[in-house]
């Protein structure tokens, strides 16, 4: 699908991938309102891209609807919707304080699974009620983020593993469910990637998660992202797979 003229909507747009996602689409001639909890950071991005922002948390059925609503008014309805919204908290099942709470591993789940599914609902939507773009009959195309940690999830990560996995499973079924509206389904698995979430560790411990890497030897940047999902939108027949982005990692245990 042509990027052109589109609206787009990106979650988690105020930093990292997400950010760097708008940056590119807007570039490439899409009209893009970003969707974040830290509206402040969204509205820099916004600011940066003659876009838009709009304070969301994904996980709010009701706070998604109003948003993807005033993202219609101020855009149209959106072709593209990119879900990079998410959060990494690592945390033992059974900790030196015992039990990890249950909340804890709820909130993981309700924000990057149920966040996402949440604006996938609502975008996909808007997107049936629109007419097709091209010859191919296309309406739309959703790209998620999911994560390595959904195949290869360290100690700690079990909320954020099954998170991640439940995006992993449910990018084919939903685009078998929308192929016949012509919306596309996608999902990017990234490996480390040099986002804020990152580069707030220290150095040596990013040089460490380097290393692992096979080739190339170093972190994945945001605009390998950005241009990964802008390849999705345009090639058409990229559609129900997950794609890993990762340099060939295979996270080790711990
Ligand atoms: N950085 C990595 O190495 C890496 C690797 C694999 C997957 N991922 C995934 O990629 C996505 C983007 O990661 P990033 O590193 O760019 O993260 P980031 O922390 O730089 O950006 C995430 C954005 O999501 C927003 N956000 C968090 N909770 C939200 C909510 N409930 N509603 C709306 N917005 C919310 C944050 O405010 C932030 O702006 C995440 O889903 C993350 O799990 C990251």
């Amino acid at each position: 699908m042509e990027i052109q003229n589109q609206a787009a909507i990106v979650t988690g747009g105020g930093s990292g991938m997400g950010a760097e996602t708008a940056r590119w689409l807007a570039k490439a001639g899409a009209k893009v309102t970003l969707l974040d909890v830290n509206i402040d950071a969204a509205r820099h991005v916004a600011e940066e891209i003659n876009g838009y922002a709009v304070a969301c948390d994904v996980s709010s059925a009701s706070a998604v609807e109003e948003a993807v609503a005033e993202a219609r008014q101020i855009h149209g309805s959106a072709r593209i919707c990119v879900n990079c919204a998410g959060i990494a908290p690592a945390k033992r099942v059974v900790g030196r304080q015992g039990a990890m709470p249950l909340e804890d591993f709820q909130k993981v789940i309700s924000i990057n699974l149920i966040g996402t599914f949440n604006v996938l609902r609502i975008a996909a939507t808007d997107m049936c009620d629109m007419e097709p773009t091209n010859e191919d009959g296309e309406r739309g195309v959703i790209i998620n983020t999911a994560s390595i940690a959904a195949y290869e999830g360290q100690i700690g990560q079990a909320a954020y593993s099954a998170s991640k996995g439940g995006v992993v499973g449910m990018t084919l079924p939903i685009a078998r469910e929308l192929a016949r509206s012509g919306i596309r389904v996608m999902t990017i698995a990234p490996g480390i990637m040099h986002t804020p979430m990152i580069a707030a560790m220290p150095e040596d411990v990013q040089a460490s998660l380097a290393a692992q890497v096979p080739f190339p030897k170093r972190l994945g940047s945001t605009s390998e992202y950005a241009r990964m999902a802008l390849h999705i939108i345009e090639n058409a027949m990229l559609n129900g797979s997950v794609i890993r982005l990762d340099g060939a990692i295979r996270m080790a245990g711990k």
